[in-house]
């Protein structure tokens, strides 16, 4: 298979661990047969930089035409001065609505080595937290009216949550799908206590359920699903849910396990053309230094080659490598434990190349 991945390395960090994720996915690409070529865009404040933008249109070009995005992260102190609309976050967002990448993936996995890094009670842990929450991205409260009022001397300010039929069936459809790649199993998670969208959100999810028989469904009220995901947590494969309790819900489920250099995200639209990034930002303090730990942008690269390019096997040898390097006890700075044998983030990156090879 030859697939051509677009990378914005960004900025920070962003260098240092996409360098790793291309290393691993060179070397999964030459042990299984396929060709992976990469094609660097720069975007965000790289893109300023180099040329007062923070998404440059043939960057943008790049990122429609090419078969997936890998992305390190954005920003950094160094461009809070610029004007709001050219901010580096905003090469994102116009990148997410161009491609109209509606529906975010973001796994909680904890990986058994690592158990001690999560808060929750160790009889919680054991039972194991490995589950996908599946995020309405481009609708709801987040893209509704938005407005402030002054009325006699006091300020009323309105925001507006709409979904409509299509946009809660295709993010359905999504989550269906994750699930059939998985444990097949999705909670559906809303208001509909209280809210119409909630309702209706509710009525399309279970007339979608029908269409996947073999997927076990239910539904979970957002308050009641904040407090299972710290109380036994085992009990999720996928979560799908609308933009705003998706957003709350799914930085819960990275904080159970305990370690923000691990966690990989994808996001996902009407085609396979998705993006893939790791959850943490630029994380200025500590670029250039070769300490960042490179895995979860190493396992959003294992995203990819599931969700985008139907690679199963090829994404399970990279979790594989991962967790056959955390077992030799491996750690880079930020999941240090007792025991643990320090390595920088390129060693990282050429340990678990070793493992695949
Ligand atoms: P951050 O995630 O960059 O860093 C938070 C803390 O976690 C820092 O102490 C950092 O050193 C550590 N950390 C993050 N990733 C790590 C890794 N891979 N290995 C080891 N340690 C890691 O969040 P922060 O500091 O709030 O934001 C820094 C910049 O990143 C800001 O400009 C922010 O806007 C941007 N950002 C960009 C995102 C993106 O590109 N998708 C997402 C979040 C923030
Ligand atoms: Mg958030």
């Amino acid at each position: 298979m030859k697939k051509n991945i677009t990378v914005i390395k960004g900025d920070g960090i962003g260098p240092e661990i996409v360098t790793e994720a291309m290393k691993v996915l060179d070397k999964v690409g030459a042990k299984y047969g396929h060709e992976f070529s990469f094609h660097e865009i720069l975007a965000g404040g790289c893109a300023i930089d180099a040329c007062g933008k923070c998404l440059p249109e043939q960057s943008l070009d790049a990122c429609l035409t090419g078969d997936s995005v890998l992305l390190g992260a954005v920003g950094g102190p160094k461009w809070d001065g610029v004007d709001k609309n050219n901010r580096p976050e905003r090469a994102l967002l116009g990148i997410r609505s161009a491609m109209g990448l509606y529906a975010n993936l973001r796994p909680a996995k904890l990986f058994s080595q690592l158990r001690a890094a999560s808060p929750l009670n160790p009889e919680i842990v054991a039972r194991g937290i490995d589950f996908v929450v599946v995020r309405e991205l481009i609708g709801g409260v987040y893209f509704g009216a938005h407005d402030t009022v002054e009325e006699n001397g006091e300020k009323r300010a309105t925001d507006i949550m709409v979904y409509s039929e299509h946009e809660i069936e295709r993010i359905a459809r999504t989550a269906f799908e994750t699930a059939r790649k998985r444990r097949g199993k999705v909670t559906s998670v809303d208001k509909a206590n209280v809210l119409d969208t909630s309702r209706l959100w509710r009525e399309v999810v279970t007339r979608v359920s029908r269409e996947y028989p073999d997927v076990a469904y239910s539904d979970m009220l957002v308050d009641n699903t904040a407090m299972q995901i710290v109380k036994d947590p085992s009990q999720f494969d996928v979560i799908v849910t609308e933009n705003m309790f998706g957003d709350i819900l799914s930085d819960e489920a990275s904080m159970i396990t305990g370690s923000i250099g691990m966690i990989p995200s994808s996001s996902l639209g009407e085609t396979k053309n998705g993006m893939y990034e790791p959850i943490h930002g630029s994380a200025p303090d500590i670029a250039g230094q070769n300490l960042a730990n490179p895995i979860g942008t190493i396992l959003s690269g294992a995203m990819m080659l599931k969700y985008s390019f139907d690679l199963d096997e090829e994404s399970a040898e990279i979790e594989r490598a991962v967790s056959a390097v955390l077992d030799a006890g491996y750690r880079t700075a930020d999941i240090m434990d007792e025991g643990g044998r320090r390595v920088s983030c390129s060693e990282m990156g050429d340990l678990i190349c070793s493992e695949i090879g």
